[in-house]
Order: C-alpha cells, then sequence, then structure tokens
C-alpha cells in the first residue's frame, strides 16, 4: 500500500481510500461527509499541503460514489480554502491562509489535547533564582555551545550511573529537547532511501523527523497488550537491515507498553547483526506512576544503543532541554554535524535543568502522585462513561489509548473540536492511516481538565449516534 510521506506529490485513490475510512458514517449530505474529513486529514497533516488529490472522476469511482458528490465536495473544500485548483496539476491540498478550526459550541477557549504535557514541577522558579546566581561564570562566554555544559552532563551521567548503566559526561550531547535529539540523529545517521524501523502505533514527530531525513518507515506493531510484535520486529530488521531503528521500550508512546529485559536484549543483538542504531527514546522513562512498574533500566544496559533523554516531561517542557547518550565517536559527528541545524543550547536553561536534576528523587515521587491522581480520574471517568470501550489503565507515562470500538477515531476528534477539545485521531500515530479504532487521551491535566475532557467527548460520542453502534466494521487495529 502506498503511503503519504513529505515530498510525495500526489495521493492515490487508494491511498486516499484508506485515509478515509468510514467517512460516510457522518450524518448529513455525503458530500459534505466526505469534505468534512478529507478537511481533517489536511488539518491533522495526514494529507500534507501541496498533495494533489486524484481527480473527480478517479475518486468517486473508488469509492462507489457519484462524481457529483466528489465534485460538490471538491467545491465546498475549495470554498474553505483547503484545495486549490492548478492548471495542469489538478486539485491541491492546502491550508487557508488562517486556519479557522469549526467554533466551538461552548464560549471557553479549546482545550487542547493533542499535546501531553504537564505543569512545570514546584521548585522551577526557585531554581531559575539559583541558576541565575551561577550565571556571572558565563557571562564572559558565547553563552550556548554545541555539546553542553560539563555541569549539565556530568548531572545526566550520573542519573544514568544510578539506573545501573556506567556513563561518562563525555558520552552525553545536550540537545534542545528530545525531539531535536531524534532530528539531529535522523540527519546523521539516515541517507535518503534508507529504511528505518519505527513502531505502530507511534510517535508522530519522530515519524516526520525520520521521513524529512529521507527515511522509508518499516512500521512494527506494539499494542497494549502484548507490546511488541517480536517476530515482526526480528523478521523486518533481518529483511531491511536499516540503518536506524527508533524505538520508546519504556511506557511507548501512546500504548503505555514497556518492553522486557529478554526483549531487549534479543532486538538489540539482531540489530547489532544488521549494523542498525537502536534510538531508545526514553522520554517517559521516569514517569513511573504504579510501584514496581519502572522498566528494566536504560536500553544501553542490554546491548549497544543510543539513547534520549528529556527533562521535557519530567521537569519542565519550557525548559527545552533533552540530550542523547552514546558513545563518543557518534556524540563527535553528531557535534560536527550540528551547527547546519542550531548553533548549541542555551546556558541558563542548562544551568536551572542540573539544579533541578540535583532534586530529581523528590521530582520523581511529585510526578507520580501527580499522574496517579490524573490516570485514575480519567480512566474512571471515561470506564463511567464509555461502557463499551476499552480504556487501559497504564503504569507510567501520561496517556491512555483507549479502544473506541468501532472506526471512528476521526469522526469523533472532529466532533471533540465543536465541543471545545483538540485531540489528535488514532491515525495521527499511525504511518499510513490505520488507527482508526483508537484514541490517545492524556491524563496529564488538571482534575477539572479531565473531567471537562471526558464531558465533552460524552457529547461528541452522542453526535456520531449510530456511528458507534458494535455493528460497526471492524478496521485492523495495526499495521
Ligand atoms: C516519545 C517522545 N519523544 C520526544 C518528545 C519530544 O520531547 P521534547 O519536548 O523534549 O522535545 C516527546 C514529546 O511529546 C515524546 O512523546
Amino acid at each position: 500500500m502506498s503511503t503519504l510521506q513529505p515530498g510525495v506529490a500526489s495521493v492515490s485513490s487508494r491511498a486516499l481510500g484508506v485515509l478515509l475510512d468510514s467517512w460516510r458514517a457522518s450524518s448529513g449530505p455525503g458530500y459534505l461527509a466526505l469534505a468534512e474529513r478529507i478537511r481533517l486529514l489536511v488539518l491533522d497533516g495526514r494529507l500534507p499541503v501541496g498533495t494533489r488529490l486524484p481527480s473527480e472522476r478517479e475518486l468517486a469511482a473508488h469509492l462507489g460514489v457519484s462524481r457529483t458528490t466528489v465534485a460538490a465536495s471538491y467545491a465546498a473544500l475549495r470554498d474553505g480554502g483547503h484545495l486549490v485548483s492548478v492548471r495542469g496539476s489538478g486539485s491541491v491540498v492546502r491550508l487557508p491562509a488562517r486556519v479557522t478550526l469549526p467554533r466551538p459550541e461552548s464560549t471557553e477557549g479549546l482545550l487542547d489535547l493533542t499535546k501531553a504535557t504537564l505543569p512545570a514541577v514546584e521548585g522551577v522558579a526557585e531554581a531559575a533564582v539559583l541558576a541565575a546566581g551561577r550565571l556571572g561564570a558565563y557571562l564572559e562566554t558565547s553563552g550556548y555551545d554545541l555539546v553542553g555544559r560539563p555541569v549539565l552532563r556530568e548531572v545526566i551521567a550520573e542519573r544514568y550511573r544510578r539506573r545501573g548503566l556506567e556513563t561518562h559526561p563525555d558520552q552525553i550531547l545536550v540537545t534542545v529537547g528530545a525531539q531535536h535529539a531524534i532530528a539531529l540523529l535522523a540527519r546523521v545517521l539516515v541517507s535518503r532511501g534508507d529504511r528505518a524501523v519505527v513502531e505502530a502505533p507511534g510517535y508522530p514527530h519522530a515519524f516526520e523527523a525520520l521521513r524529512l531525513a529521507g527515511a522509508r518507515l518499516a512500521p512494527v506493531s506494539v499494542t497494549v497488550d502484548d507490546g511488541w510484535d517480536e517476530s515482526s520486529l526480528l523478521q523486518t530488521l533481518r529483511r531491511t537491515s536499516p540503518p536506524v531503528a527508533y524505538l520508546m521500550p519504556d511506557f511507548h508512546n501512546p500504548t503505555g507498553a514497556t518492553m522486557p529485559a529478554d526483549q531487549r536484549r534479543r532486538v538489540l543483538e539482531a540489530a547489532a547483526a544488521e549494523g542498525t542504531v537502536v534510538i531508545a527514546d526514553e522520554t517517559m522513562a521516569e514517569l513511573v506512576i504504579d510501584e514496581g512498574a519502572a522498566g528494566p533500566g536504560p536500553m544501553a544496559s542490554y546491548g549497544p544503543a543510543v539513547l534520549i533523554g528529556s527533562a521535557g516531561k519530567s521537569l519542565w517542557g519550557g525548559l527545552r532541554i533533552g540530550w542523547i547518550r552514546a558513545e563518543r565517536p557518534l556524540v563527535e559527528r553528531l557535534v560536527r554535524a550540528r551547527s547546519a541545524g542550531d548553533l548549541g543550547t542555551p546556558v541558563l536553561e542548562q544551568l536551572l535543568t542540573a539544579e533541578l536534576l540535583g532534586d530529581f528523587d523528590r521530582i520523581k515521587e511529585e510526578r507520580r502522585l501527580q499522574l496517579r491522581r490524573g490516570r485514575d480520574r480519567l480512566v474512571t471517568g471515561l470506564r463511567e462513561a464509555f461502557p463499551s470501550w476499552t480504556v487501559p489503565s497504564p503504569s507510567g507515562g501520561l496517556t491512555t489509548w483507549a479502544g473506541l470500538g468501532a472506526p471512528v477515531s476521526s469522526q469523533l476528534a472532529l466532533a471533540a473540536r465543536r465541543e471545545g477539545l483538540l485531540l489528535a485521531a488514532g491515525p495521527v500515530f499511525g504511518v499510513d492511516g490505520a488507527f482508526e479504532r483508537f484514541l490517545r487521551i492524556p491524563f496529564s491535566y488538571p482534575d477539572a481538565d479531565t473531567d471537562r475532557t471526558v464531558e465533552a467527548l460524552a457529547r461528541a460520542w452522542d453526535r456520531l449516534g449510530t456511528v458507534a453502534s458494535p455493528q460497526a466494521p471492524l478496521l485492523a487495529s495495526v499495521v
């Protein structure tokens, strides 16, 4: 099946049909339902701006509708600024100059649940004062650097040592958040046309970074109950010998799965045999909620792996501090390549992060209590409101990957916008439009927002009406 990738200028009827899936189930006229669905795909980034849609005739034939229906849909999209007719190129997707989302019916602002983030931990302001006090020693310097201040690299190395992994500060490269770390690694390790193994569902901005570096993604399934499809993962590694595999072994985003120790060993052994660099994104690893639920320790304790960490979830996203732990030669390559994209991490944020990491045991406990409260409130609320859903209660991380029982995630996300909620529909976490039966919902927000989420989802679900009936057609839940 063809997938949509940036740089691919057109989408076939077949590929668009997969993305559209159950568009017909929307209430109202068929042409509007089709237009709404395409518009959501554009807003979600699943139909990248600049993509040429199939001709009206082709799409009508593929969907089994009249050409008039497709023509009316395209006209509605053109009216809304989501489609433009280009002479010689057909109908091309675009975003209106200013994206106007449907106005929520409530007068409150939209609650943005597309981000699974936490407010700052206690003590950030106090740590900032301490960090500012130390700034004098750096004011004679440029104030930014490509590799990270020694004080922070040492504190990060010490955290790995405390998790049982011997680490020298020279093995640490401080980045501008974990996303920057992923993009930098992708740029250095991937060449155009290379395969990259990823998880499906998985973290969409990692997909984007790998694709931007030229990678063709090879997805491997992860589920809430069974974790990684190990035989498929090992086979994909052997079949494609990819230069990189990007995995989230601890509290995987979005399923919450954690990879057992033995599996880590087998995966790393298979990857090493193919010369594949395993990038283990441990952004969520320290967000342990239940006693004894922590993963079995850093991935690099089980074989060769490059680790990514972040202060963004455990401390505060506003710090924009992440890091890479790798062997020295790779750290040196990354430092040499870095200047093309950015010139370094600011010193004040590094000093502030070093202050906070010194107090990490207290912070972990604060996060644990906060996340346990949020998770229990959300999971209980959802289970009560939606008895037909499957709502997992993950033992760490920030989100639950709810099973809706029907392939209606995009429609639900669209209906939820009208109720004041911004949600990323399930397919955002896949590489080719699957996961319509799932919705990722964060539990990292204050109680009032969690309650509002459940209430607004209940109203949105009611709007879908019969769509959510158990008779709705089944869609393969994984790619
Ligand atoms: C798995 C994963 N990796 C990386 C990131 C990016 O983290 P940062 O804010 O440090 O750039 C996120 C953010 O949501 C994430 O979920």
